[in-house]
């Protein structure tokens, strides 16, 4: 049975989908067959390692218009690596999250139980906010992740998600994981970051950190794993690639 993580906080732009997919793409590089699910309305995911628009999406298996595997995609560029995609155009996905998910919030955990017999991990991109579709992924992974920036706010947006979490587990007799925190982008010669890094810390969370690296953005602009990326011979610094084998090293387990 594979191992299932999501990769959330409400706020938006703190690198969910590039943490998703930068250790799909791990975990794929290492050997696992991976699937990495967007459950993301805005389909960044998607857009990220695919060329071309597939035929379905994931909002067309959970409405029964498609089989399972007519859906999965295996990604070209990066072996082992599969997407369950979203089309950010058509808006199908979040239609279907305000009209339908509401009297199947458990279609998500279904989907993940039967796809968990074919893969060895399993990654699900989150959209910002913590509504039904969001609530139905979280309750679908054995683990979330919060990966956050090293901000105010975002420590504020930790305890919001702290507080509903304990909600929803309660609500939906969910025994989702959550013991480990991200701080992405972080850069240690910045004093806020390092105090942010403090503060974190305080909790009971084991606190990992990603440091800001141009490399992410420059890969998905060219449909890459952060991995494979180079220009002139370089790729991401040794600190990036160090911080994310460290996440690969503990999250598997
Ligand atoms: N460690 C990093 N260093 C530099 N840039 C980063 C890093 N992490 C993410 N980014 C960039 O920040 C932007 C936002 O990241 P991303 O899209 O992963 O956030 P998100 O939480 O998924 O956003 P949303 O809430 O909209 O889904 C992207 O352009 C991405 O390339
Ligand atoms: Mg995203």
């Amino acid at each position: 049975m594979a191992k299932t993580i999501a990769f959330h906080l409400q706020k938006g732009g703190v690198g969910k989908t590039t943490i998703s997919g930068t250790l799909a793409c791990q975990s794929a590089l290492d050997g696992f067959k991976t699937l990495l699910i967007d459950v993301d309305p805005q389909g960044n995911a998607s857009s990220w390692f695919l060329k071309k628009t597939p035929k379905y999406e994931l909002a067309d298996v959970v409405q029964g218009r498609c089989y399972i595997k007519d859906a999965l995609v295996p990604v070209e560029q990066v072996p082992n690596l599969y997407l369950l995609p979203t089309f950010g155009i058509g808006g199908v996905l979040k239609n279907y999250s305000e009209t339908k998910l509401s009297e199947e919030p458990f279609v998500l955990q279904d989907l993940v139980n039967e796809l968990s017999k074919d893969f060895d991990h399993i990654i699900l991109d989150l959209s910002p906010g913590l509504g039904r579709l969001e609530r139905s992924a979280i309750i679908a992974s054995g683990e979330v992740i919060t990966p956050m920036t090293p901000e105010v706010f975002s420590l504020d947006g930790l305890e919001i998600f702290i507080d509903e979490l304990k909600r929803l587990k309660k609500n939906l007799r969910s025994q989702v994981r959550h013991s480990r925190v991200i701080i992405n982008s972080y850069d240690e010669r910045i004093k806020q970051h390092r105090d942010i890094l403090k503060a974190a810390q305080e909790g009971s969370f084991e606190v990992y950190r990603i440091p800001v690296d141009p490399v992410f953005r420059k890969a998905q602009e060219a449909s890459m794993a952060p991995q494979q990326y180079k220009e002139r011979g370089r790729g991401l610094k040794d600190k990036t690639v160090e911080s994310i084998m460290k996440l690969e090293s503990v999250i598997w387990d």
